[in-house]
C-alpha cells in the first residue's frame, strides 16, 4: 500500500494544543517542548502525515482525471521530504541542476517524472537533465529552445519539450511572486508559441510533448487558474488542428495558496479579527473544478506543480525568546531565530501566526514586535502583534513555515542554518543537522600576506 493510502485521516492542523489543560503545543503526537530539548533552536519541524495528507487531497480532487503531482522542489528541498513524496508517487518540478541532483539522491526512479522549469538553464544543467532522461523541459524562450536543441544534438538525444506560455492572466498575489503577465520575465507570449512548436516539431532533436503555464504563487482564488488553462487548451487545439502537433500533457504549474491567518485561533481562546477559516480540501476541490471545466475535451495528462499547498502548513519554525525589551512605546520580543532562517516576513511582508509552545492562561496579552538578532530593521517575524506575554527562555512556534522557509534561508550574519526534524505520529527524526561554523568556513580560503596558501 502506498504511504498515501496508509493514512486514515488527514489532520488539517498538524500543530495543535493538547495535554493537561490543552497547554502544550504538539506536532502530530509529539510535544514540541521535547523537540527543542532534544535538538535545540532555531528548529524546523514538519509533519509527514500532513504532507502526505495534502498529496492525497490532490489525488482525491483530481480523481478520474489523469493527473500527476510534480511537487515543486524549491518550496522545501530536504532529501527526506523528497523521498517521502516520491514514495507517494509524486513527480518533481525542478529549476536547477542542484534540484535535479537532489531528486537523483532522494529517489532516482522519480527522475522520469521530473519537469524542468526556469528562465535561465545553463548548458551543463541541460546536459545533466538530458542524461537523466527527465519527463520534459519547460522551455521559456526561443534562445533556450536553440540551446536545448544544440545540447541534445551534441549528446545525440531527443529532448521532450513543453513551451511555458505566458497567458497574460492577472492573479492577485504579492507582486514578487506573480508571474503570468507579459510584463513578467517568465515564459513566451502565448501568441508566439505556435511558431516555436513548429520549429521544435521540425527538429530531429526535439519532441514537443506538452504545454506549460504557471501564473504565480499564493493565489487564493481558483478562477485565474481556470482562465489560464482555457487559453492553454485553445493553443493545444490550434497546434493539433493547424499543424498536426499532438500535445500529450498540459502542465498547470503551481500556485494554489493557503491561509496564513487561520491558525491564530487557538492562541488565546478567541479568534482575532484577522483570523479566517481555511479548508484545504475545499480549496483544492474548487481548484480542480476550474481545471476540469477548462480541460473538457483534452484527453492527455495533467501535470501539477504545487509547492506551498503541499508543505507550508506541515512545517513550523521553533525559536526561543532571548530577551524582551522596550524602546519608548514599542515592546520587542527578541528570539534566537532571525530573518536568515525565515525571510518571508522581511521579503514579502508575509504574515505568520506565532504560538507559544506552552500556553499559560493567566498571562496577559501584549502588543509586541517579534524580532531576530540580525542587524536589520527588516529582521522581524511579526509587528504590532497581540500575543500572550512572552518571557526570556520561553519557546514559540512560527507557523506555516514549511514552504519557502528553510529553502530560502541563508548564513547572513554568519549564522549557521537551523536543524530540521520530521515527525510522523509519535516518532521524530533529524533530517538535517544544525550547521556548525566549521561547515560555513570549510569552503573559504584565507590569503596571508597577499600570497596564496
Ligand atoms: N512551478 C513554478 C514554475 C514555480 O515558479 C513555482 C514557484 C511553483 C511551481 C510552485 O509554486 P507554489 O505552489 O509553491 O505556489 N518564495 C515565495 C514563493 C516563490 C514561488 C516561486 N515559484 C514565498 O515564500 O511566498
Amino acid at each position: 500500500m502506498s504511504p498515501v493510502n496508509r493514512l486514515q485521516e488527514i489532520p488539517t492542523r498538524p500543530f495543535h494544543y493538547a495535554g493537561a489543560q490543552d497547554r502544550d503545543l504538539l506536532c502530530d503526537r509529539v510535544p514540541l517542548s521535547r523537540l527543542v530539548r532534544a535538538y535545540g533552536t532555531p528548529l524546523y519541524v514538519y509533519s509527514a502525515t500532513n504532507i502526505l495528507g495534502r498529496v492525497r487531497l490532490f489525488a482525491e480532487a483530481f480523481a478520474g482525471m489523469r493527473a500527476t503531482v510534480c511537487y515543486s522542489v524549491k518550496a522545501n528541498s530536504n532529501l527526506s521530504i523528497l523521498r517521502l513524496l516520491a514514495a507517494a508517487d509524486a513527480g518533481f518540478d525542478i529549476v536547477s541542476g542542484g534540484e535535479l541532483e537532489r531528486v537523483r539522491q532522494a529517489a532516482k526512479s522519480s527522475l522520469r517524472r521530473v519537469v524542468f522549469s526556469g528562465v535561465g538553464k545553463t548548458a551543463a544543467e541541460i546536459d545533466a537533465a538530458l542524461a537523466a532522461r527527465i519527463l520534459v523541459f519547460n522551455v521559456e524562450s526561443p534562445a533556450e529552445l536553440d540551446l536545448l536543441e544544440q545540447r541534445a544534438r551534441h549528446l545525440r538525444k531527443r529532448a521532450p519539450v513543453a513551451m511555458r506560455v505566458n497567458p497574460d492572466v492577472f492573479a492577485a498575489t504579492h507582486p514578487y511572486i506573480s508571474t503570468g503577465m507579459t510584463e513578467h520575465k517568465f515564459g513566451v507570449a502565448i501568441g508566439d508559441a505556435a511558431a516555436l512548436y513548429q520549429r521544435a516539431a521540425r527538429s530531429s532533436y526535439l519532441t514537443p510533448t506538452g504545454v506549460s503555464v504557471h501564473i504565480g504563487s499564493q493565489i487564493r482564488s481558483a478562477e485565474p487558474f481556470g482562465q489560464a488553462l482555457q487559453r492553454v487548451v485553445q493553443l493545444v487545439r490550434e497546434l493539433q488542428s493547424s499543424y498536426g502537433i499532438q500535445i500529450r500533457h498540459i502542465d498547470a504549474g503551481g500556485g494554489l495558496g493557503i491561509s496564513y491567518q487561520a491558525d491564530d485561533a487557538p492562541q488565546q481562546g478567541k479568534r482575532p479579527a484577522n483570523a479566517e477559516s481555511f479548508d484545504p480540501k475545499a480549496a483544492v476541490l474548487e481548484y480542480a473544478q476550474q481545471m476540469r471545466v477548462a480541460l473538457a475535451g483534452f484527453d492527455g495528462e495533467l501535470l501539477l506543480e504545487p509547492g506551498r499547498f503541499i508543505i507550508a502548513q506541515a512545517g513550523a519554525l521553533l525559536a526561543q525568546v532571548l530577551h524582551t525589551k522596550r524602546n519608548g512605546k514599542k515592546a520587542f520580543v527578541v528570539t534566537d531565530a532571525a530573518m536568515n532562517d525565515l525571510i518571508r516576513p522581511a521579503l514579502y511582508q508575509a504574515y505568520h501566526s506565532i504560538l507559544p509552545l506552552r500556553r499559560q492562561q493567566d498571562r496577559p496579552s501584549a502588543v509586541v514586535d517579534v524580532v531576530g538578532p540580525v542587524c536589520e530593521t527588516g529582521d522581524f517575524f511579526a509587528r504590532d502583534r497581540e500575543l500572550a506575554a512572552l518571557d526570556a527562555g520561553d519557546f514559540l512556534a512560527i507557523l506555516d513555515a514549511g514552504a519557502y522557509g528553510m529553502s530560502l534561508s541563508s548564513n547572513y550574519n554568519s549564522r549557521p542554518r537551523a536543524a530540521e526534524v520530521l515527525v510522523e505520529g509519535n516518532r521524530h527524526r533529524l533530517i538535517r543537522r544544525r550547521e556548525t561554523m566549521r561547515d560555513l568556513l570549510a569552503v573559504e580560503r584565507t590569503f596571508l600576506n597577499g600570497g596564496a596558501e
